[in-house]
């Protein structure tokens, strides 16, 4: 028998009973033990007994699971950095492994909770704070571990795959979306981390840290949201064979790691195209293997329950050999991050500028000045004496175009710079 300590009763923590419930028999036979959550710990009481739980197994007070010595394993279900880093690391330190659906503290506290797992000889899993059920962190430690990790682009937010995919499919507004999707319960009431590419960026750093053998943390990735996304830009984009996607984009150049969370342009072609509404997927390149594409929901009470139960079959499972810490900290190395400045990419820049000869000789000068070379140029009609121009520029430094943007910014004959949207995946195509 494995006995579990639940912390965290809510949307996964119900999954995960459910999910133990209903396929007890084939897990007893996978793991060789009955696994039993043996104690609960929630202050809303009332969640847990209308999933049918007996209410003498569950509590308010963490201690009660950490001083009880017949729990093995605590999973972690309460999300957040604090107390979760707290309970987590006295859990490890008495002994018991820990299951994880935690990206907010993984991303922030990788290094130091991989570091008391191997002091305390226990496993720590954590597939379900990446993609949902999609597994990719295990293959990556596992599955793919023969290959060096080239790129990784995810689309690693549901709520922002919904936005873009609705307002790509019905030409809406990313506002009456949003207010749309949080209506039908798909975006949170606060979908500030969402949007703003926050939520997408932790799930980042925990897989590049994993792909690239070396620590990432939250602070360590570039981050735009999709706020400023249009109609217009997406109806361009699409007039030039792209969607526009929030892509989560890792790769490794020259020994450095870059990693990014922005929307991007990708062309209609590339397999993270058809990735729409809630899905996620993560599409990586490995040395040996090329391209691999997982695709699968991101969030979601079964979808992630998944994950969770697959974690703690494979503790089961380790604790049936005495095999425990096999797959721990896989950051061996020790490489520099490539600041967003040194990217080189392909831009797609919108501009609203005054509609007279000469002016775009003007724009182009600038560009020039600047060593960015200009691929596509679209000049859209003309009101009130302004046109829209719409540029796709070649590879160029990031720095190079922030440069010159800056410049056109102040030119009389530029009203505005609308927007600018990285492209990615073009090469490939
Ligand atoms: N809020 C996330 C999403 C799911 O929209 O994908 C949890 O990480």
């Amino acid at each position: 028998m494995i006995n579990i300590g639940l912390l965290g009763c809510g949307t996964v923590g119900g999954g995960v009973i459910k999910l133990l419930a209903k396929n007890q028999s084939t897990i007893t036979t996978k793991t060789g033990s009955v696994i039993t959550v043996k104690k609960v710990m929630e202050k809303d009481k009332d969640k847990c007994l209308q999933l049918g739980l007996d209410e003498n197994i569950v509590t308010d007070k963490f201690e009660d699971i950490l001083d009880d010595d017949t729990i093995d394993i605590v999973v972690e279900l309460i999300g957040g950095l604090e107390p979760a880093y707290t309970f987590i690391t006295a859990a490890m330190e008495k002994g018991k492994h820990v299951v994880t659906a935690n990206k907010d503290l993984i991303a922030v506290k990788g290094k130091e909770l991989f570091a008391t797992a191997l002091a305390n000889n226990v496993d720590f899993y954590f597939e379900a704070s990446v993609a949902g059920g999609i597994p990719i962190i295990y293959p990556l430690k596992q599955s793919l571990a023969a290959n060096q990790i080239e790129e990784i682009i995810g689309i690693l937010n549901g709520t922002t795959n919904y936005i873009l995919t609705q307002m790509s499919q019905e030409g809406r507004d990313y506002s009456e979306v949003l207010r749309e999707a949080q209506e039908m319960g798909y975006a949170e009431s606060d979908p500030s981390a969402d949007v703003g590419g926050l939520d997408a960026a932790r799930k980042l750093a925990i897989l590049s840290s994993i792909a690239f053998n070396s620590r990432v943390t939250l602070d360590d990735v570039y981050v735009e949201g999709i706020t400023a996304i249009t109609p217009r830009d997406i109806q361009y984009a699409r007039e030039l064979g792209y969607v526009i996607k929030l892509l989560a984009i890792a790769k490794e150049i020259d020994g450095q790691i870059q990693a990014r969370v922005h929307p991007a342009f990708i062309p209609f072609n590339h397999p993270l195209a058809y990735v729409n509404g809630v899905f996620n997927a993560v599409f990586l390149r490995g040395d040996a293997v090329g391209e691999v594409m997982h695709y699968g929901r991101g969030a979601g009470e079964m979808p992630t329950a998944s994950a969770v139960v697959g974690d703690i079959i494979e503790v089961a499972r380790n604790m049936a050999f005495n095999t425990n810490t096999r797959i721990g900290c896989t950051c061996y190395e020790d490489k520099e991050i490539l600041p967003i400045t040194e990217l080189c990419a392909q831009y797609y820049v919108r501009m609203t500028v005054t509609d007279r000869p000469g002016v775009l000789a003007g724009i182009a000068g600038v560009f020039g000045n600047h060593e960015v070379s200009i691929d596509t140029v679209i000049q859209k009609g003309s009101r009130d004496g302004k046109a829209e121009l719409i540029l796709i520029t070649h590879l160029v430094k990031e720095k190079s175009l922030q440069e010159s943007l800056a410049v056109l910014r102040g030119m009389d004959i530029v009203s505005d710079i609308n927007n600018v949207v990285r492209l990615e995946g073009v090469s490939r195509a």
